[in-house]
């Protein structure tokens, strides 16, 4: 297959190394951005191995070495990496996304539901409404009115999360609160992660973490209070609430019914609104794929606000967000430690190794991709992306559960506001991929708002 480039852009990354950085320089490196300590290599080889102190690393870059990580060996993969687990533990507890053995299972049974498919039709209504609230805002606003793309991304998808998980009224009015704790808590947590990566002794990261937990406490208090409210007030049929949804499914105490919904937010939240911003920022670089989504959206919605019914007929702004999810995925390294010894390929992989899934690497893997820096959202319009070689979502048995969510939100919003609003990148403002938990374009994306 060959690729025609559209508009022949190549979005920016990190510079690929030639030669291996000391491990000095990698750690630097690796704090700056996970993005940045890759070799121009690493791209196309399968499978490779290194070490970071004692700890062996593997990494999975071609669809048998992921399938045979993830899927195949998932159970002794099931565990996250000690980065993630104390990054993460003192927010969300034994929540779903760092949980295991008999408790992850027993979570994903309430968790995974709420958010599936067959409740879209549930949830997509409040999609709907923000992206209206969004569409009238920016059109509202003078020609050339200077934004940052992020931060309204951000604004928009904690809205979205925020009222699906407490109801309309209640989760608008908590949306603001709830996004400052939860930026502030990231804010910490950097440094205990890295400590945990590098298998420095327990108790440094523990003393790193005291400020960390103070946050996490201070989260804790606003969701608690909100859930109260949530479960006091009388259901009312028309309202859609996740929290609710997950009580109805299991019985849960207080605290794990706070720790799914810490989770909920968290994962999807920063990754919805990195996926807006960074599609923002592609189209703004490419004038034929950004005139092809809003001739789609204006053809399709004829001036309305999409809603789920629109989804499939919107193959173009599917397409967007897939490549965009290629070029920039929201999680873009997935990690593991493996529970017992095994073998990956023929390689020996003894029991405390970090296994990693690289959506950042896979998804630019040459063999996998024709073109694979260049945006080109037509790629997903000619064919299905390689079968576990495109992972956005991860794979196996602890795929993200909210994957159609994400994906209906994003199409729908992206939709709705590109049918009236184009955004042009802010001149001389250079766009730097950077990587801590989620792959942001650097800490803001200041953009100027046009008509379409
Ligand atoms: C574009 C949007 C999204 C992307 C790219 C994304 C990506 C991911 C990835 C890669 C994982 C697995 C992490 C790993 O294996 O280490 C994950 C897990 C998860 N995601 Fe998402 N996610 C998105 C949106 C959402 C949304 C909207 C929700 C919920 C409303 C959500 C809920 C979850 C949960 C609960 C897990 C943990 C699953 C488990 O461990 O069993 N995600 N997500």
């Amino acid at each position: 297959m060959s690729l025609q480039p559209v508009d022949d852009f190549v979005p920016p990354y990190p510079e690929r190394h030639l030669t291996r950085p000391t491990l000095v320089q990698a750690i630097r490196l690796f704090r700056r951005s996970m993005l940045d300590v890759w070799m121009k290599g690493h791209f196309s080889e399968d499978l490779f191995q290194t070490k970071i102190l004692k700890r062996r690393v593997f990494v999975c870059n071609s669809p048998d070495t992921v399938r045979q990580a993830f899927v195949e060996q998932a159970e002794i993969m099931e565990r996250k990496t000690p980065q993630m687990r104390y990054a993460l533990e003192p927010l969300l507890g034994d929540g779903l996304f760092i949980s295991e053995g008999e408790m992850w299972r027993r979570r994903r049974r309430a968790v995974a539901p709420v958010t599936h498919a067959s409740r879209m039709h549930e949830l997509a209504p409040v999609m709907t409404e923000v992206a209206a609230e969004w569409a009238a805002r920016w059109q509202a606003l003078p020609e050339g009115t200077d934004i940052d793309a992020l931060e309204e991304m951000a604004q928009m998808t904690a809205e979205v999360i925020c009222r699906t998980l407490f109801g309309r009224a209640l989760g608008s009015a908590a949306a603001e609160t709830v996004v400052h704790a939860f930026s502030t808590y990231q804010a910490r947590i950097g440094q205990t992660a890295l400590g945990a990566m590098l298998n420095l002794p327990d108790w440094l990261p523990r003393l790193q973490s005291f400020s960390t937990r103070r946050e996490a406490r201070r989260i804790h208090a606003v969701l608690d209070k909100l859930i109260a409210t949530v479960l006091e007030a009388p259901p009312d049929a028309g309202e859609a609430s996740l929290v609710r949804a997950m009580t109805a499914l299991q019985s849960m105490e207080p605290w794990a019914l706070r720790n799914e919904a810490a989770t909920l937010f968290m994962a999807g939240h920063e990754t919805t609104a990195n996926t807006l911003a960074w599609a923002w920022y592609l189209l703004s670089q490419s004038p034929a794929a950004a005139a092809r989504l809003a001739a789609e959206a204006q053809t399709v919605l004829a001036g309305r606000t999409a809603t789920l019914a629109d989804v499939d007929a919107l193959p173009y702004a599917r397409a967007v967000i897939e490549e965009t999810l290629r070029l920039y995925p929201p999680v873009p390294m997935l990690g593991r430690e493996a529970l017992r010894d095994t073998t990956l390929r023929d390689r020996f992989v003894p029991q405390g190794s970090l296994v990693l899934v690289v959506p950042w690497l896979l998804h630019r893997n040459p063999k996998l991709w024709d073109m694979p820096d260049h945006f080109r959202p037509e790629r997903f319009l000619e064919s299905a992306p390689p079968r576990y070689g495109y992972v956005p979502f991860s794979i196996g048995p602890r795929v993200c559960t909210g994957q159609q969510f994400g994906m209906v939100e994003t199409v729908i919003c992206l939709a709705t506001l590109a049918q009236g609003t184009a955004l042009r990148l802010r001149p001389g403002h250079v766009v730097r991929p950077v990587s801590r938990l989620t792959l942001r374009p650097g800490d803001g994306l200041p953009m100027t708002v046009h008509p379409a």
